[in-house]
């Protein structure tokens, strides 16, 4: 009996005081989650009246997507005070209040922090165009345009078209990734990580819980504005920008990605060590070296905590062999690296469209998610099962889609408002016109339809969370022989405690499974998991997990 309470004592305590370590984060984009004051988009104060649902859900932390002062050109990604929230969103007492009460609740909360760029009305972009002599004059990346008066590399934008604007002011170009209306940061200048860990300070003060980290491997660029050479087709791959943009085009070996990031990636860690229980999730995109970079920057316990990777926001389908695929080459790169999966954000199609998934299929995804080794982010209305809404061209929001239309259409199909009434105007969202129409399809199932219904989506993903919580082994355990047989995809976890035999079926034919020896006990029959004696015939998105105590 002793053993048993030591036992629990250090389970309870490794949960609490590591959360984030196969916690489950629920994201909010807080323009589309909920409206409290009627202007047709959501705010700080909507998500405060909502926290009692987002904690019925079982979920660790929320992580919420930029309400800082924004002309909202990428929609808060474009940020011009990164210590206030725009008037759109609240105030700051607005945020302290949410803090509070989530904390009250028993969440965790993220800020997004973009420290990448800046909105080009940021008053450190203001400064450093005005002239080549201020003092902030290389805080942002300025270069002479060639002979030629074209620009200084070959260095694309992800949004379209080259990564350098003229400016006229300076008669030079200046750097962006994203927006021209995003000027790039120069991290070689040691005043701009100074100002920027100042910014971190600033919300670890406040009391915030942790950061998703917008675009960490774009921190840092090639000093010496090397071309990026150009990317065989064979080795083309849409993960990070769709198949249209040109992006795809280029190997990003000197536009991001640098070594010189790790040791700014280190003093922003050592920052908020200097707080207790805080968290760092860095958001790598690049479609060559992501799992690579995600190894480097999670290793040890000097960088991120974990990385937000890409890998599953793909249109490929998660498949067994991919699984394997995916984790085999991080396994290669770090064993000990940290990822925090996702299937759907703010920036992707929906997966239940995206993979084309029937009820069965979108029931096993989260379980597997919850499976599987790493922390989860769940994208709001995921838990409804929604689809990507139909947003037509007049309607469209997003800059990206309006470049791309209509090959690619942009985010504003993930991005309508969350669907609360199914009744109700606006179902719930808001009292006046949303910013992006709501979705008649997804307000079939809002969540007051399936609250009411045991069997329902929403029901299903309160039983997966809590399969997580219930099981340390899944939550942090290692993760073991994973093997691939046919479209089945079988491995086990594992900790002190137990361990879990984890069976599914990605959407192929019936395949036997022969379940390792000894005594299991089935588990997740309620989530539709299967039992088996020395094996198991697994269909088409059926799955079958079981544990053992470890004696
Ligand atoms: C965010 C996007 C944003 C981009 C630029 C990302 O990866 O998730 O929504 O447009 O960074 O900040
Ligand atoms: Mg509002």
């Amino acid at each position: 009996m002793n053993v048993q309470n030591n036992l629990s004592q250090t389970k309870a305590t490794k949960l609490s005081s590591d959360w984030w370590h196969g916690g489950v984060i629920y994201q909010i984009y807080p323009r589309s989650f909920q409206d409290s004051n009627g202007d047709g988009i959501g705010d700080l104060k909507g998500i405060t009246e909502r926290l009692g649902y987002i904690a019925s859900l079982g979920v660790d932390a929320i992580w919420i997507s930029p309400f800082f002062k924004s002309p909202m050109k990428d929609f808060g990604y474009d940020v011009s005070d990164y210590r206030d929230v725009d008037p759109m969103f609240g105030t700051l007492d607005d945020f302290r209040d949410l803090l509070d009460k989530a904390h009250a609740q028993g969440l965790k909360v993220m800020t997004d922090l973009v420290l990448s760029h800046t909105s080009d009305q940021h008053p450190w972009f203001s400064e450093s165009r005005s002239s080549r002599e201020n003092p902030k004059s290389d805080w942002f990346v300025w270069a002479d345009p060639k002979p030629d008066g074209t620009p200084p590399n070959n260095w694309l934008s992800i949004f379209g078209g080259s990564a350098w604007q003229w400016d006229s002011r300076r008669l030079q170009y200046y750097l962006h990734n994203f927006l021209a209306s995003q000027p790039d940061l120069n991290f070689h200048c040691t005043d701009v990580q100074d100002a920027l860990l100042d910014v971190a300070r600033f919300w670890l003060d406040m009391g915030v819980d942790g950061f998703r980290l917008d675009t960490i491997n774009f921190y840092f660029h090639d000093k010496s504005l090397r071309d990026n050479p150009a990317l065989p087709l064979d080795q083309r791959n849409a993960s990070i920008a769709p198949a249209v943009n040109p992006y795809n085009h280029q190997d990003h070996l000197f536009s991001k990605s640098q070594p010189e990031n790790i040791a700014f990636l280190e003093r922003l860690r050592a920052l908020t060590d200097e707080y207790e229980g805080r968290a760092c999730l860095g958001e790598v995109g690049d479609a060559q070296r992501g799992l690579e970079i995600m190894g480097e920057y999670t290793t040890g316990d000097k960088r991120m905590h974990m990385c937000y990777a890409f890998e599953f926001l793909e249109k490929r389908a998660l498949t067994a062999s991919y699984a394997k695929q995916v984790f085999d080459q991080l396994e290669a790169k770090a064993g000990d690296a940290w990822p925090c999966w996702a299937f759907s954000n703010h920036d992707v199609q929906r997966h239940a469209s995206r993979w084309n998934l029937d009820d069965a299929a979108t029931r096993q995804y989260p379980v597997l998610m919850m499976c599987l080794r790493g922390s989860a982010c769940l994208y709001q209305g995921e838990e409804l099962g929604l689809g990507e809404a139909d947003v037509p061209f007049e309607k469209l929001q997003d800059p990206y889609g309006i470049e791309f239309w209509p090959e690619y259409k942009g985010r504003d199909g993930c991005r309508t408002p969350m669907v609360w009434a199914a009744q109700d105007e606006q179902s719930g969202f808001s009292v006046a016109e949303p910013w992006l129409p709501v979705s008649a399809v997804q307000a079939e199932n809002a969540v007051d339809r399936l609250e009411t219904n045991p069997h329902s989506m929403l029901h299903h993903y309160r039983r997966a969370i809590a399969l997580r919580h219930a099981h340390s082994a899944l939550a942090s355990g290692a993760q073991k022989e994973m093997a691939q047989n046919g479209p089945v995809l079988t491995f086990l976890r594992e900790d002190a405690f137990e361990q879990i035999f984890c069976a599914f079926n990605l959407g192929g034919d019936l395949t036997n499974v022969e379940l390792p020896d000894g005594k299991w006990r089935a588990i997740g029959r309620d989530l539709g998991s299967v039992e088996g004696a020395s094996n198991v015939m697994l269909n088409a998105s059926q799955f079958c997990l079981m544990v053992r105590d470890k004696g």
